[in-house]
């Protein structure tokens, strides 16, 4: 897996605009390099399923069954940001219309072949997209959900703000990733990590203020729940409201 931490303005060996102004994009689109993870998944697909299903498995449950706690809600549509390999797809309750999109193509595929082989009818897009510009119109979705995704792009708060504007007032933004511990042995440990992060393909540091910030700078959104997941502690499961 290729987790970064965020940078901002890096370089731009090749870059994405992703919605043609006019499109049903957001009007603002905006270009980031996205070269490195476009590279780095299309390396990984024939392997993720293999090495990250199991251990990546109890995030992927805890933001499913957040979302699908809002089941009561009737033809639910959800946006599901870097499905991947579309592992946590058939967690999701059948009622829903699932839209997912990805930067990678051939984690896209084996997504594909997924929804084809389990029959999952409710996933009704999968789609090449760079999520910095979603190409979506405005409050068209109830929820999206972005399981171990923020960690990984040059720009989260951009990718924030498309959720922000794509979700519906009353709807939510649901995220899964790892959080850096802010002291103790644990943020010890994750800063060694940090020094051979290249060859992990890995950066543990992403701290909560790219989040918090985020959250601070939005008087329309609003965190309902930060959680820690068991077993390991790793990750955390964050609920947003956008009101
Ligand atoms: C760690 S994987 C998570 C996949 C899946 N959600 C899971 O739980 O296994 C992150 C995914 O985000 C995708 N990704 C990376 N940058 C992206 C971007 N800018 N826009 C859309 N998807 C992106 C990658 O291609 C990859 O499939």
């Amino acid at each position: 897996m290729s987790e970064q931490s965020p940078k901002h303005g890096q370089g731009s060996e090749r870059s994405i605009r992703s919605a043609e102004p006019g499109g049903q994009g957001s009007n603002d689109n905006v270009s980031h390099d996205v070269s490195h993870a476009e590279k780095a998944y299309a390396r990984w697909a024939p392997l993720y399923d293999a090495v990250f299903t199991h251990v990546m498995r109890p995030g992927r449950r805890a933001i499913a069954a957040a979302a699908n706690g809002r089941v009561a809600e009737t033809g639910v549509r959800m946006l599901n940001v870097g499905v991947g390999t579309g592992l946590e797809l058939p967690m999701f309750d059948r009622s829903f219309q699932i839209t997912s999109i990805d930067l990678s193509e051939p984690m896209l595929e084996i997504a594909r072949k997924r929804v084809r082989d389990l029959a999952l009818s409710n996933v009704i897009e999968l789609k090449a997209m760079d999520a910095h510009n979603l190409q979506y119109p405005d409050a068209g979705f109830d929820m999206a959900v972005a399981p171990y995704f923020v960690t990984i792009v040059p720009d989260p708060h951009r990718c924030l703000d498309e959720m922000a504007r794509v979700v519906r007032p009353g709807g939510e933004i649901m995220l899964v990733n790892h959080i850096a511990a802010e002291r103790g042995p644990i943020a010890w440990a994750e800063s060694l990590l940090a020094k051979v992060g290249p060859s992990l393909g890995w950066d543990p540091r992403f701290p909560w203020s790219v989040i918090g910030d985020w959250i601070d700078r939005r008087s329309d959104i609003e965190l309902l729940e930060r959680r820690t997941l068991v077993p390991l502690g790793m990750f955390s499961l964050i609920r947003l409201a956008r009101n």
